[in-house]
């Protein structure tokens, strides 16, 4: 049988009840398969990842050691909550790297999408082994993989958690847990560990971050805007009441700039795009209906408040045929 393919009869987890079945289930897969081994897990922070690091707590307690790779790409005050959460209030065997510099230098001048992600997916692959490597006895390495990653790694994206796993791969194995499910049901087995709520309905955030929104070759300037941005836009949609209600929105940058003119000169600057999309398992998207004075709003703080960009644009594409995100 093929251990990547979702059973056709298998039930949806909808309910505590299911969830605690196969959390049991996982929890005596994931002991006989590690024994008393290392697991080492990159803890982005994200849904999924967070699942695996409560499931893995609960089966294997200090084996797991959770890495929190900063790749210079995550989005404002990210990796502080990270901390805030694992180490602080969960007690996590947690480990923070800041390897920002490493990443953006890796990044600059390259433009083609799927490059950026192999090079984001490997560099985190290589933090890991050197990580590993100091540790003493890390056997596996454990991802937070959903079963639409699968579905799509033989598409045309390379996700960095199904596609970027260099050859020289040195683990015994991987660990999976959630690799069959959807990512609603990802959200029932995080509520079902306990998790914090607004943990486990926040949205997703890709593994490259910020890269795949900050468009062709990252620059850090652009990446700066784009931060800014996304945090202004997350701060008014939750001022707005539409947090919960929508599935995933950000901001994208993207590589060229527009004329813009400010005390009557004209300027190159750079137009952020925002994306809102409403959606259940992200194999197709709707755009939700945003109150244009929230718009508006959003609109004015962002060419106020953010250095070097002179449009704010709201794209109404659905999925298909738009993706989710614009590379
Ligand atoms: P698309 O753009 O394919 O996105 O409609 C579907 C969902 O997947 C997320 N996404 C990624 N997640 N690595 C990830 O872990 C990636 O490279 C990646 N690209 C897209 C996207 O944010 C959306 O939720």
């Amino acid at each position: 049988m093929d251990s990547n393919k979702r059973p056709e009869n298998m039930e949806r987890i909808t309910t505590p009840e299911l969830a605690a079945a196969f959390i049991d289930g996982q929890i005596a897969a994931v002991r006989k398969q590690v024994g008393d081994k290392k697991v080492l897990l990159a803890l982005s922070g994200g849904v999924d990842s967070s699942v695996v690091a409560a499931l893995l707590i609960k089966a294997i307690g200090r084996q797991l050691v959770c890495v929190h790779v900063n790749h210079g790409l995550m989005r404002k005050g990210e990796s502080e909550e990270v901390i805030e959460v694992f180490q602080k209030r969960m007690d996590a065997n947690l480990i923070y790297i800041d390897a920002t510099d490493r990443f953006l230098d890796k990044l600059a001048g390259v433009a083609e999408p799927e490059k950026k992600r192999k090079i984001i997916g490997e560099e985190f692959v290589r933090v890991f082994e050197e990580e590993s490597n100091k540790l003493e006895g890390i056997a596996f390495l454990a991802q937070g993989t959903i079963y639409p990653d699968i579905l799509e790694s033989d598409g045309v994206k390379a996700h960095h958690n199904v596609g970027g796993l260099p050859e020289d791969f040195k683990f015994e194995g991987l660990v999976e847990p959630v690799k069959l499910l959807y990512k609603d049901e990802v959200r029932v087995i995080g509520k079902a560990l306990g998790l914090p709520v607004s943990m486990v309905e926040r949205q997703p955030f890709p593994g490259p971050g910020l890269g795949v929104r900050c468009l062709g070759a990252i620059t850090r300037d652009r990446l700066h805007a784009l931060r800014e941005s996304d945090a202004i836009l997350r701060e008014e949609f939750d001022k707005a009441g539409l947090t919960a209600q929508i599935w995933q929105f950000f901001t994208v940058i993207p590589d060229f700039t527009a004329t813009g003119v400010k005390d009557g000169k004209r300027l190159d600057y750079w137009p952020v795009i925002i994306r809102a999309v409403n959606t259940v398992d992200a194999m197709s998207a709707t755009v939700p209906e945003i109150d244009y004075a929230v718009l508006k709003h959003i609109t004015d703080r962002i060419l106020n408040e953010v250095d070097g960009v002179c449009r704010v644009l709201y794209d109404l594409s659905p999925k298909p045929i738009a993706t989710i995100e614009f590379e």
